[in-house]
């Protein structure tokens, strides 16, 4: 048996809906079953109620499991979460986690959740059990998160100067999941991902555009000024201050504008552009969706927990 943690989250929930469409059984672990119902009735997916920072919470949910996929909440929690459950997976005789984090990871990076998600591989790497990582760049859905601006004024505002990251698509991360968990050979493996192309955010507002028919402007500000529009929107203030960390880095260039496609080439997979997502999220920009005119009355960018799924 196979268990996917975190499956209410963005992932998480992509990942579910990949076993899904391949007709491969899977369990996921959520801490409310009732926000998973749409997922629950989809063929061949399991959902089990735990929390991860409750060992004596898990046992139906580890009960068989012989691999996991590991994911939770980007939050100040996440180091002794996701250290938690390894633990306890490993007294339930789980074989093999393999752990998402993200391109950047490392002990040393200044910003707060690449130090977490380093500490807790490093956790994984000691822990006797067998591991793979998967290293996402970023989520082509962050862009989601500024369509209340780009409804009101055709416009979006980040702090990222000049600088070009390698979005990802969601579908793409969930492909390789599905992958590193159904095929053997991947232990003691690190898996980069990100999008096809670096993209520098007035080219992000030029695909936004050209997806929409309609003119989307790129609006540097300054990482001050980011960071009130973030407590305003009700962003925590150490994830807006860790979000400023991370902007510094990227104006400096801190390695996210490497486009990595050699796990779509391992794996099998047809990198997805971000034109191609533009397209698909066209009426989310729009605001014309249910999800995007929802997005109309508010002025701020949206929170962490408020996106549409991939
Ligand atoms: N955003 C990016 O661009 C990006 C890029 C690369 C990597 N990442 C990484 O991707 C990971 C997942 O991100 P996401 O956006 O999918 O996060 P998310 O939407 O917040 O989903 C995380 C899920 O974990 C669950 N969870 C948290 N604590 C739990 C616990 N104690 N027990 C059981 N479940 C728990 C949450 O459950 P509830 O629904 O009950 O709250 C939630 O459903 C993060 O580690 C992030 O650092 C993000």
């Amino acid at each position: 048996m196979i268990l996917v943690t975190g499956v209410n989250g963005l992932i998480g929930s992509t990942v579910i809906r990949e076993f899904a469409r391949q007709e491969y059984p899977v369990r996921g672990l959520v801490r409310n079953r009732a926000k998973a119902q749409a997922l629950e009735t989809l063929p061949g997916v399991e959902m089990v109620e735990g929390d991860m920072l409750h060992p004596e919470t898990l046992g139906r949910a580890l009960d068989g499991v012989d691999r996991v996929l590991l994911i939770s909440s980007p939050d100040l929690q996440m180091v002794e979460t996701q250290c938690t459950f390894i633990d306890a997976a490993k007294q339930a005789g789980v074989r093999h986690i393999t752990k998402l984090s993200g391109v950047t990871t490392s002990l040393d990076s200044p910003f707060l959740f690449s130090r977490m998600h380093a500490e807790i591989s490093r956790h994984l790497e000691r822990s006797g059990l067998a591991w793979t990582f998967l290293r996402p760049s970023q989520f082509m859905t962050e862009y989601l998160r500024e369509v209340p601006t780009i409804v009101a004024e055709r416009a979006f505002f980040l702090p990222f100067e000049d600088a070009k990251l390698t979005p990802v698509d969601l579908e793409d991360v969930a492909k390789a999941a599905f992958a590193l968990l159904t095929t053997a050979g991947h232990e003691s493996k690190t898996y980069m991902i990100s999008g096809p192309e670096a993209l520098s955010m007035t080219e992000v507002a030029e695909q936004i555009s050209l997806a929409t028919g309609s003119t989307v402007r790129y609006v540097n500000i300054s990482v001050e000024e980011r960071n009130r529009i973030q407590l305003a929107a009700g962003i925590p203030a150490y994830v807006a201050d860790a979000l400023d960390v991370q902007s510094r880095l990227r104006q400096k260039g801190n390695g996210e504008e490497v486009v990595h496609l050699e796990t779509h080439t391992a794996l099998g997979i047809r990198p997805t552009p971000f034109a191609s997502f533009a397209r698909r999220h066209a009426a989310d920009f729009l605001g014309t969706s249910e999800w995007g005119r929802a997005q109309k009355e508010r002025k701020h960018p949206l929170g962490l927990r408020d996106l549409p799924s991939a």
